[in-house]
């Protein structure tokens, strides 16, 4: 899809930019024409991506769940761009673990990365958000299927779907629209780092869940870097607060023998 410069001019952050499917918006937020900063933990990640996306991004070192280096990236986007017109609050993660297993340092562990570093991220760069800026979260399908082991991980992407509808009004003073993201099943890094998958039960999973995707493949980083471009976009000017499904129909449409 061409997005030829849609966002020209326009300033995005992108949160755990550094791999999948934040690379994947990154990547498309460019191409549309915005400038373009990525944040992520592993700092050769961040500049591998860079690396690829060119001259119209920069990477900044942070770990979402700390306030203060989230304030550090606010503070850094302010001096450089004076301030910020798209966020997509995308870093998380998480791995599937049935409630007699959930530990302590497990539920934090979720919760810190998906919810906390969302609220925080926004609230650091609150100050610095153009009124009528586009904030877009990562949430998930999982959010409303009962998946084996992912009750953790669902009930933190509830919490951001939730945030997405909260946060519209508490921002539509400044016509801040906020809307949430959520994708399919789209194989990335993290199938293997977070979910600790083997290449053999990636390719497993791909097969089986491709069988349940009305339109017959699973999602690419690159479909959510069109979602993300659209709700960055004057196109979508008219939506705000809504949870955007992006998942081939799987969670909406049965693809199986009629
Ligand atoms: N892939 C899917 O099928 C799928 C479906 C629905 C929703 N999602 C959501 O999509 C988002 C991206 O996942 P992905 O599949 O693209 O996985 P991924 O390739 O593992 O990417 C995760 C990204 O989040 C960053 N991150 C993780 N913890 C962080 C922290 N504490 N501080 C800063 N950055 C952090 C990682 O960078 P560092 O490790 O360098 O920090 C990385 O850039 C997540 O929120 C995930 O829950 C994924």
């Amino acid at each position: 899809m061409s997005t030829s410069e849609v966002l020209k001019g326009k300033v995005a952050l992108v949160t755990g930019g550094n791999s999948g499917i934040g690379f994947g918006a990154a990547k498309s937020l460019a191409e549309a024409g915005a400038f373009v900063y990525i944040t992520g933990r592993k700092k050769q990640q961040l500049d591998s991506a860079l690396e690829k996306l060119g001259v119209n991004a920069r990477a900044i070192q942070a770990d979402v769940t700390s306030k203060s280096q989230m304030d550090e990236v606010a503070a850094i986007i302010k001096s450089e761009k004076g301030s910020l017109d798209i966020v997509f609050a995308n870093a998380g993660g998480g791995s599937p673990i049935p409630l007699q297993d959930v530990t302590e340092d497990y539920f934090d562990k979720t919760f810190n990365v998906n919810v906390k570093g969302v609220v925080f991220t926004m609230q650091s760069v609150l100050p610095i958000l153009n009124d009528g800026s586009s904030v877009i979260l990562n949430a998930s399908i999982t959010a409303y299927m009962g998946l084996p082991g992912f009750g953790m991980y669902a009930a933190s992407k509830a919490a951001v779907r939730s945030f997405a509808r909260s946060w519209t009004t508490d921002l539509k003073d400044r016509r801040i629209r906020v809307n949430a993201l959520s994708p399919g099943v789209v194989p990335t890094e993290g199938y293997r780092t977070e979910q600790g998958m083997t290449e053999e039960q990636v390719n497993d999973y791909v097969a089986a869940a491709t069988k349940e995707i009305p339109v017959g493949r699973v999602g690419s980083p690159e479909d959510m870097g069109n979602a993300v471009v659209f709700l960055a976009s004057e196109a979508s000017s008219f939506i705000s607060g809504i949870e955007l499904t992006v998942d081939g129909g799987q969670t909406m449409v049965y693809a199986g023998k009629s």
